[in-house]
Order: structure tokens, then C-alpha cells, then sequence
């Protein structure tokens, strides 16, 4: 029986930032922040804040932020601690592999799965929403919908086709090696502070103070009728009060994916020990300090009842183009300017998926397809191409509320067990230099591990189900394929 839980020394890993092929260090304090921010603001901003609101919290979302904003700085604290000491281009997969063995960075491998190829499917599906709420409405609504998905005059969804699009385009690019650069980043980076900030300043003119009366959402709030006979009940016990908050904070959570994307450059900071902080930890107080502003605003703007009927699409332009009059001009702006901060969402998304496939492949517990290089551009095209048939099927044929969600309790499981591992790891190896310490160890990961599993409890039985199949289905293959396949067993 091989071991389960046979490790790659740090010192090994370390090797391989030495030497030619090393990656070249060159982004400072701001461009982590920035880099951070370019993953981070996206559909769970424009489209999930209203979807939270509208479903579980109404205008108290903003707590839900701050709860979600919480438990990712518990595990934003660790996952720094990490990337300071292993500061290699790598994710929680690699710190796993190093503190806790194959298994468990087989189980986080796998649970990113979730978080990254779900991720760019959610965000893709989001792009959907507004690419046609820009063109007027144009698409015909079977073409841009799932099959699990029915409009208010009761027809139903086929596939989504602008999401498969606009998936292709960003593989292709994948492919060529096109990597959106510091700067390409940068100017997306503006731009979307720019619209959130607009949002927040224009949009402080046409609050509504009936609008944030009651601030959470009472237990006897009426239903509200979605047409077709059907009504959204806010009787159960996460649609409503402070649970629905919390149910809330699982569903905006997904907006802070991404700030541990930051550790993915680890290998690319000029000083790690302290810019790696920076960069993690900065990008989410900027970003959590917008996202409190940005709800309070939206909610403030359009009832949130508004946003499980005709609002729950393209909600910022919608909430623009019927509630603040003398400013319609704004939201084709807006809309042009959040598809391109979707674009660049799912492109880190994608190349994070196809690093760490990459890094599986390596490892021998994923196929070598996933690591063939392409043998002009340099890129593992294979593992993109098979990426883009996996995440299209999603994006085209699932919901993007159920995508959203697999991806938010994907992450947060991997969030878990980075937190797990700092502890084990100051046990384990209590004397290897940490350039950044998270402060309070036990306690930190402990209250990270909480509120995050309180998050994963409050998702839905049918994502709780999905997920937990999810992870079978990975401990099966990691059984019967991976584990006799991985070098450390040769
Ligand atoms: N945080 C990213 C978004 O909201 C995934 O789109």
C-alpha cells in the first residue's frame, strides 16, 4: 500500500526557483495589488450582489460582504504565510503537496477544479447577461439560457451560446500565450474601480430610504410573483433575518475569489516576505471596502425584490436604466466596461486551471496530455482545449446561480485546508524561516476554518450533494489511476 501521505520536501520545490529557468522577479507591492484586484472584481460584484440581495439578505448584503470579507482574510493570513515561505508559482495545491501529503493535495487539486474552471463558466454566463442586455435583448432567450432556465413568459433555455463564445475567444488567446500583461492589467484594473466608483457617487443621489426600511429581510416578507404562476418565498429560514445573511455572504463570497491568485505570482514578487502580504491582504481591504459601498448603493437604488424578477439580470445596468433618471447614457458605458473586467476574470481563471493541471500532470497524478507544451507558443494548449469543452458545457447548459455556487463551496473547502496546513505546518516544522507569520496562530486558521465551514453548511442541499459527488468521483480516479502513476512512488 503506497503512502498516503508521501510529500514533496519545501527544499526540493525551492530548487526550482533557482537557476535560468526561474521566473524573473519583477512586480512590486502595487502590481500584486493590482494583480489582485484584476482577478478579483467581477461577476460576484455585478451580478451575485444582487442575487444575495434579492434572494437571501435584501439590503443587509453589506454584512454579508463583511462576514464573507472576514473569513477571507482568516484564510488570505495563511494562505500569505505560505506564499512567503514556499514562494513558488504555485497554489494550494503545491503548499499541500509539502505540509500534508499527496492525498490531500490530490483532494485540493480536485476541489480547485471547482474553483477555477466552475469560476470562469460562472463569469462567462454572467458576460452572457450583459452582452445582450447591451444589445437590447436581441439574442433570443433560448439561445442565451440553460436548459434549466425559464423566462417570465415561460420559455425555456437551450444553451448559451455568447458564453461558449466568449470562452473560445479567451482559449485561443490562452493558447497563443497572449498572458494579459502588468499594464493591459493595470488599465483593467482602472476601469473597473472607475465604474464602481461612478456607480457608488452617481448612483448616492438616487438612494431610497424605503429601499433600506427594513435593513434585513423580515420573516414575514411577503412572496413575490415571478409570473408564470410561479412566486419566490422568502419563508424559509435562509431567506430571510440573519441566516439569510450568512446564506448570503456563501453566495458573494465568489466575488472575493481570486485575491489567491495574487500567491500564484509568488515566484514573480521582487520581496516576497513583504510584498506578498501586501498584495493578498491589500486587494481584499480595497476590495471589501468598494463591495460595501457598491451593495449599500444598489440596494439602496432599486428595491432588492426587484432582483429575483426582471432585475436578476445584468443588474447594475438594469438598476441604471429604471431607477436613475438623466443617467441611462451611463449604463451602456458600464456595461462595456464590466464585460471587459469579465474578460480578464476569466482569463486568470482559465490560466490558474490550466496551472495547476499542469503541475498535477507534472506530479504524474493527471495525465501527461495536461502538460504538453504546444511546440510554437510554449503553452499547454492540449489541457486548454480540454479545459474549454469541460467549462463550456457548464457555461452552456447550467444555471449560472448553481455554477457560482459549486465554485464559492470549492474554494472555501480549499480555504480550509490551507488553514489546516499552517497549523500542521508549525507543528511539523516548527523552525524553517516564515518571512510573514499569520498573527495568532492557532487561532487565526481556527476561526478561518469556522466561518467558512459555516458558509459550505448554509449552500443548498443539491450543491452540498453535486460537491460532495465531485470529491468522489476524485477520490475514485486518485485511487484506481493516480496514485500508482505519481514520480514519488518511482
Ligand atoms: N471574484 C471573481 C468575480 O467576482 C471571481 O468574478
Amino acid at each position: 500500500m503506497a503512502d498516503l501521505f508521501r510529500k514533496k520536501s519545501i527544499a526540493e520545490l525551492m530548487k526550482m526557483t533557482d537557476g535560468e529557468h526561474s521566473l524573473k522577479r519583477t512586480l512590486g507591492p502595487w502590481a500584486l495589488v493590482a494583480l489582485g484586484i484584476g482577478a478579483i472584481i467581477g461577476a460576484g460584484l455585478f451580478v451575485r450582489t444582487a442575487a444575495a440581495a434579492g434572494e437571501h439578505a435584501g439590503a443587509a448584503v453589506t454584512f454579508s460582504f463583511i462576514i464573507a470579507a472576514v473569513a477571507c482574510a482568516f484564510a488570505g493570513l495563511c494562505y500569505a504565510e505560505f506564499a512567503s515561505m514556499i514562494p513558488i508559482a504555485g497554489s494550494a495545491y503545491t503548499y499541500a503537496y509539502a505540509t500534508m501529503g499527496e492525498l490531500i493535495a490530490w483532494i485540493i487539486g480536485w476541489a480547485l477544479i471547482l474553483e477555477y474552471a466552475l469560476g470562469a463558466a460562472t463569469v462567462s454566463i454572467a458576460w452572457s447577461e450583459y452582452l445582450n442586455n447591451l444589445l437590447g435583448g436581441i439574442i433570443p432567450y433560448q439561445l442565451c439560457h440553460s436548459p434549466l432556465e425559464i423566462s417570465s413568459a415561460g420559455v425555456h433555455g437551450l444553451i448559451n451560446l455568447p458564453a461558449l463564445f466568449i470562452l473560445l475567444m479567451l482559449t485561443l488567446l490562452l493558447i497563443r500565450g497572449t498572458q494579459a500583461s502588468a499594464s493591459v492589467n493595470a488599465i483593467i484594473v482602472c476601469i473597473k474601480v472607475t465604474i464602481v466608483l461612478l456607480f457608488i457617487f452617481i448612483g448616492w443621489k438616487f438612494m431610497n430610504n424605503a429601499n433600506h426600511t427594513p435593513y434585513l429581510i423580515p420573516d414575514n416578507a411577503p412572496p413575490v410573483d415571478l409570473g408564470n404562476g410561479k412566486v419566490y418565498d422568502y419563508s424559509p429560514a435562509v431567506n430571510h433575518g440573519w441566516l439569510g445573511v450568512l446564506r448570503g455572504a456563501a453566495v458573494v463570497f465568489f466575488a472575493f475569489i481570486g485575491f489567491d491568485a495574487v500567491s500564484t505570482a509568488a515566484q514573480e514578487a521582487k520581496n516576497p516576505k513583504r510584498d506578498m502580504p501586501i498584495g493578498i491582504l491589500g486587494s481584499l481591504v480595497i476590495c471589501t471596502f468598494l463591495y460595501v459601498l457598491f451593495s449599500y448603493v444598489l440596494t439602496g437604488v432599486a428595491p432588492y425584490t426587484d432582483f429575483v424578477k426582471a432585475g436578476k439580470e445584468a443588474s447594475v445596468a438594469y438598476a441604471i436604466q429604471h431607477y436613475m433618471v438623466g443617467y441611462q447614457w451611463l449604463s451602456p458605458l458600464i456595461s462595456i466596461a464590466i464585460l471587459a473586467g469579465f474578460s480578464s476574470v476569466i482569463l486568470v481563471m482559465l490560466l490558474g486551471q490550466s496551472r495547476v493541471f499542469y503541475s498535477m500532470s507534472n506530479d504524474g497524478l493527471l495525465p501527461p496530455v495536461f502538460a504538453d507544451l504546444h511546440p510554437k507558443f510554449k503553452t499547454p494548449w492540449k489541457s486548454n482545449l480540454i479545459l474549454f469543452v469541460f467549462v463550456g458545457l457548464f457555461a452552456a447548459f447550467i444555471p449560472g446561480s448553481v455554477a457560482g455556487d459549486l465554485t464559492s463551496i470549492g474554494t472555501l473547502f480549499a480555504f480550509v485546508l490551507v488553514c489546516v496546513g499552517v497549523m500542521r505546518l508549525r507543528k511539523t516544522d516548527p523552525e524553517r524561516v516564515r518571512p510573514f507569520r499569520a498573527p495568532f496562530v492557532p487561532l487565526t486558521p481556527i476561526l478561518g476554518i469556522i466561518v467558512c465551514s459555516a458558509m459550505i453548511i448554509t449552500l443548498d442541499k443539491t450543491t452540498l450533494l453535486t460537491a460532495l459527488g465531485w470529491m468522489i468521483a476524485g477520490l475514485i480516479i486518485y485511487f484506481r489511476y493516480s496514485q500508482s502513476r505519481s514520480k514519488l512512488s518511482k
